[in-house]
């Protein structure tokens, strides 16, 4: 275990979250409605379902990307442990309660790899210093130590100060993943993480993501099944109803995948429908 994981092991614990009667509207249109689904601490919540039920809105509506999108409205509640993080006095980039930012507890790794058109070094030392770390030698440990995490020092070592653009699809992820982490957030949000990828980088990129499991809280959208069952411990299944979003069931993967008790769940692991 290297120093990081210490670190991020040494926490108290991590939190969980909760949706109440969760909607999301874009402008008048609902992207889904009355989602009610808890999402366990240290643990990895897959969301599966066909295109267009509302995964992506879903995800944004947990650290609030939704605040960027114009004309989106959120009703309902989103507990992170037992803070309520849709009371309009939050900022996302302020400091919470509890003195991090929303945005750096709950980071996002999104579909297509999307580094800056930075040096990989910066890549990662760009947020740090946002956030006030300008010591050069505490920047160099906490990017050494994140790239090793991700399983990408050993292949970028030599290389830090060339550009990230420079690097593989598969590289170009994990190093996203450790740009979020090197922020050391509690819950990680994934879309869609290894569709943009070719099967070998997206078996490298799975097994990471399999990695946080315990020490980081954890929902990724998938549309690859078989991925939603190896990795994820609890799985939920969204559709589209009369066009709104709607979450069908939720349950432990077990159990969505092999006694669901809905029968659009049973159709859709089945890859009957869908
Ligand atoms: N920025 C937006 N403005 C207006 N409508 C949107 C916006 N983003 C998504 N939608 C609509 O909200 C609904 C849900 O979209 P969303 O992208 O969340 O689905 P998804 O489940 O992630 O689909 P996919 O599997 O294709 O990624 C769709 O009807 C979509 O057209
Ligand atoms: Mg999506």
């Amino acid at each position: 275990m290297n120093k990081l994981q210490l670190t991020q092991n040494s926490r108290l614990s991590l939190p969980s979250m909760q949706t109440e009667q969760l909607s999301l509207y874009y402008g008048k249109k609902a992207a889904f409605t009355d989602v009610t689904m808890p999402i366990a601490a240290g643990k990895i919540t897959a969301l599966v379902g066909p295109s267009g039920c509302g995964k992506t809105s879903f995800l944004s509506c947990l650290n609030r990307l939704t605040d960027l999108i114009p004309h989106t409205k959120v009703v309902g509640s989103i507990r992170l442990d037992g803070l309520e993080i849709l009371n309009h006095r939050i900022d996302a980039l302020a400091p919470l309660a509890e003195g991090i930012a929303l945005r750096r507890r709950v980071g996002t790794i999104f579909q297509k790899p999307n580094p800056f058109p930075f040096s990989i070094w910066k890549n990662l030392a760009f947020g740090l210093q946002e956030h006030g770390i300008k010591n050069r030698e505490k920047l160099d440990w906490l990017i050494e130590t994140t790239l090793q995490d991700v399983g990408l020092w050993n292949e970028v070592k030599d290389r830090l100060h060339t550009s990230a653009l420079s690097l593989s699809g598969g590289q170009k992820q994990r190093l996203c993943i450790a740009r979020a982490l090197v922020l050391q957030p509690e819950v990680l949000l994934f879309d869609e993480p290894c569709s943009a990828l070719d099967p070998i980088s997206s078996g490298v990129v799975e097994d990471l993501i399999a990695s946080l499991r315990e020490r980081y809280t954890v929902v990724i959208v998938t549309h690859n099944l078989a991925q939603a069952r190896r990795i994820g411990d609890y799985a939920a299944l969204f559709w589209v109803q009369a066009e709104v979003g709607r979450l069908i069931e939720y349950g432990t993967v077990e159990q969505i995948f092999t006694s669901p008790q809905h029968d659009l769940t049973a159709g859709y692991v089945n890859g009957i429908r869908g």
